[in-house]
């Protein structure tokens, strides 16, 4: 009671209360001692070779770099769109998109329009450094033609998307309380039945859940719509929980 309490008064403040300063940046990093075992190192060159990492490679942080491979492994292992003249893409729960890199090139390579949206309700929430996620995630995005960073509800949301992309959604209440949300935004269920109604017919979303308790619940909250699930290697960078992947194609009807 009292943590609701608490996140409910912390979220407020920080959706009126804004810094201004000047604008965030990360150095870049050497990828000279990447300490990546013989098979990430094999992966590493075939997807710097298909998605035209190089540049990335060497303007980015070692962390940034290596999360951004993971989330290329995974899009290149479990999507295969067909090439497009125009895509759209939600990321949802995009929290400061320090992975949009990977999002990015992965879709840039299916369309020569690619529109990609990042949809994130608490985008106000400061770091020690007292830049926001919103600020960050500007950083992240500067060179990612058409893409947006949306500091709002998925909700409010009303745009229809060829993929969605959901990292670690919040489907149980402890996680989303621990991540500072007010009660009155848990609602896992309607979140997935708006997120589905986004999808254009055909289109696809990825749902990545974490540890198996999760993982049932996600199962759960998708109920009768048909998926695919997948368990998740743990490749160039080491998560603690074990990862799931549900992949959901929507049906063709209107
Ligand atoms: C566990 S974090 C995952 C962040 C990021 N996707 C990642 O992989 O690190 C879940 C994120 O979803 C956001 N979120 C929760 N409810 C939301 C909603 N209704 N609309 C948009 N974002 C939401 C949270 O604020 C949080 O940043």
């Amino acid at each position: 009671m009292f943590d609701s309490l608490k996140n409910t008064v912390d979220f407020y403040l920080r959706n009126k209360i804004r810094f201004s300063r000047k604008n965030y940046f990360e150095p870049s990093e050497s990828k000279s001692d990447l300490q990546l075992s013989k098979d990430e190192e094999e992966l590493e060159k075939i997807l710097v070779d298909k998605y035209g990492l190089l540049e990335y490679r060497e303007n980015s942080t070692i962390i940034g770099y290596l999360q951004n491979l993971y989330t290329l492994y995974f899009l290149d292992k479990y999507l295969s769109p067909e090439y497009s003249t125009s895509l759209s893409v939600l990321d949802i729960g995009s929290k400061n998109w320090f992975y949009a890199k990977g999002e990015y090139s992965f879709f840039k390579r299916y369309s020569d329009k690619l529109y990609l949206d990042g949809v994130e309700i608490d985008a106000y929430r400061l770091y020690s450094n007292f830049y926001n996620r919103y600020e960050v995630a500007k950083f992240y995005i500067k060179d990612l033609e058409n893409t947006s960073y949306i500091p709002d509800n998925l909700l409010n949301i009303n745009k229809r998307y060829d993929y969605i992309i959901w990292i670690l959604p919040f489907v149980i209440i402890q996680p989303h309380r621990f991540w500072g949300l007010p009660d009155k935004y848990f609602y896992p269920k309607k979140l997935f039945e708006h997120a589905y109604s986004l999808l254009k017919p055909g289109g696809t979303m990825l749902i990545i859940n974490q540890g198996k308790d999760e993982a049932e619940e996600q199962r759960n909250i998708i109920g009768e719509r048909s998926f695919e699930v997948f368990k998740l290697d743990s490749i160039f960078y080491k998560y603690k929980n074990e990862r799931f992947l549900y992949r959901i194609i929507k049906g063709g009807e209107l």
